[in-house]
């Protein structure tokens, strides 16, 4: 029997393209989600669009007694891991929620994995455990900084867990993916980024008011040394996101120890260049103000992506239209996310 892919989190936005990516080129994928930001709704659709059907089971990577069954009762032999919570705001409002989640949940999972025998794990980081470099575009081997909140940190602290853990067991065979800013859909517009409420981030945002559920984008500050004053991002295509985790199982097949490797396109855009190329593929207006910057906010960061090239044999292919057209693909067909 062939064996099988772990993916927690995979019913998140992250986590179902990369399922279906993973399922599209034969693994059998066993999702573990406890749908805490997510709806089985995504891997229904994944089922439609691929016509097979991940294992999905609901639960919680902090339940030892669920992972010990998972991993007796199915042939795994590699980990995605997705599972966690994700927002900035949220985490400085309730950090021992972002630190459970995050950091626990990460540590009964790899205890329950080691006792597997599994050790082959790709952990999805973040760009944020740079905190504000002064140099772009960011290479792997810069210096880890300071994440300003407790979200931020989470990411840098199981980071700096994995290194511990590889250096005293050898067995292990980590990926570290350090995404940028993914944004997008899958070009079918079956599945994409559903926010709970309120987005936070600028991308879900936009297309909310291109939808007519928002009235007005607030452009956090014009007075960043950038190009037009307005933040600049290393925007990436989900898809392409995706595809960087298939060649990452790959590639740590090979390569013991932690490997960190970028996931951006090497390539910044500002939130007026945002704005227009939103606007410019969906035919709607984004009306905006200017107002102060956001907390925490840096001026600019995009990734250097010749490393993952090189190891990875990876490139972000999809251009900046294109992430326009299938948010917006993804926003009209699903207005209401997987609510509807
Ligand atoms: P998401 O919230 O859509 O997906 C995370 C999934 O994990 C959700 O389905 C949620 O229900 C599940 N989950 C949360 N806590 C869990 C727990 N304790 N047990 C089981 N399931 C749990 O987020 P996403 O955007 O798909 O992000 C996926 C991963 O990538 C996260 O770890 C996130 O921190 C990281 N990341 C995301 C971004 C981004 O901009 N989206 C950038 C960098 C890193
Ligand atoms: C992008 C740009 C804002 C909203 C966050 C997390 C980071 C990572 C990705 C997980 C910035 C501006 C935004 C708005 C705006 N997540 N903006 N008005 O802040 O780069 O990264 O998501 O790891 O950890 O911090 O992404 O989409 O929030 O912002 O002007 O309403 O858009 O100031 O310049 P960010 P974002």
């Amino acid at each position: 029997m062939k064996k099988k892919i772990l993916v927690t989190g995979g019913a998140g936005y992250i986590g179902s393209h990369t399922t279906l990516a993973l399922l599209e080129a034969g693994y059998n994928v066993v999702v573990l989600d406890n749908l805490c930001n997510s709806s089985v709704k995504s891997l229904q659709r994944i089922s439609t669009l691929c016509k097979i059907a991940p294992e999905f089971i609901q639960g919680d990577i902090r339940d030892r007694t669920l992972l010990d069954r998972i991993f007796t009762s199915h042939d795994i032999s590699a980990v995605l891991h997705f599972a966690g919570l994700k927002s900035v705001g949220e985490s400085v409002t309730t950090p021992l929620n972002y630190y459970e989640n995050n950091v626990s949940g990460s540590i009964n999972l790899l205890q329950a994995m080691k006792q597997a025998g599994v050790f082959d794990l790709v952990f999805s980081s973040s760009a944020t455990v740079y905190g504000e470099s002064k140099v772009m575009p960011i290479r792997e081997d810069f210096p880890t900084g300071q994440p300003t909140n407790p979200y931020g940190r989470s990411k840098l602290i199981i980071e700096q867990i994995l290194q511990d853990m590889a250096k005293s067991e050898p067995q292990w065979c980590i990926a570290l993916l350090r995404y940028f800013n993914p944004i997008g859909a899958h070009p079918s517009g079956m599945i994409g980024e559903d926010p709970n409420g309120l987005p936070n981030n600028l991308m879900p945002y936009i297309s909310q008011i291109a939808i007519g559920k928002l009235k007005k984008l607030s452009v956090f500050g014009r007075d960043y040394p950038t190009p037009d004053g307005t933040g600049v991002r290393d925007y990436i295509h989900v898809q392409d996101v995706a595809e960087g985790h298939l060649c990452a199982l790959n590639a740590i097949r090979e390569r013991n120890g932690v490997n960190i490797w970028n996931l951006g396109t090497g390539v910044g855009y500002s939130v007026l260049e945002i704005i227009k190329a939103f606007e410019l593929a969906s035919g709607r207006t984004v009306p905006f103000q200017v107002i102060q910057r956001r907390s925490g906010d840096i001026a600019e960061c995009w990734a250097a992506p010749e490393k993952a090239a090189k190891e990875l044999g990876w490139t972000a292919k999809r251009s900046l239209p294109e992430m326009m057209s299938d948010t917006w693909r993804w926003q009209q067909k699903s207005p209401n996310g997987y609510r509807d």
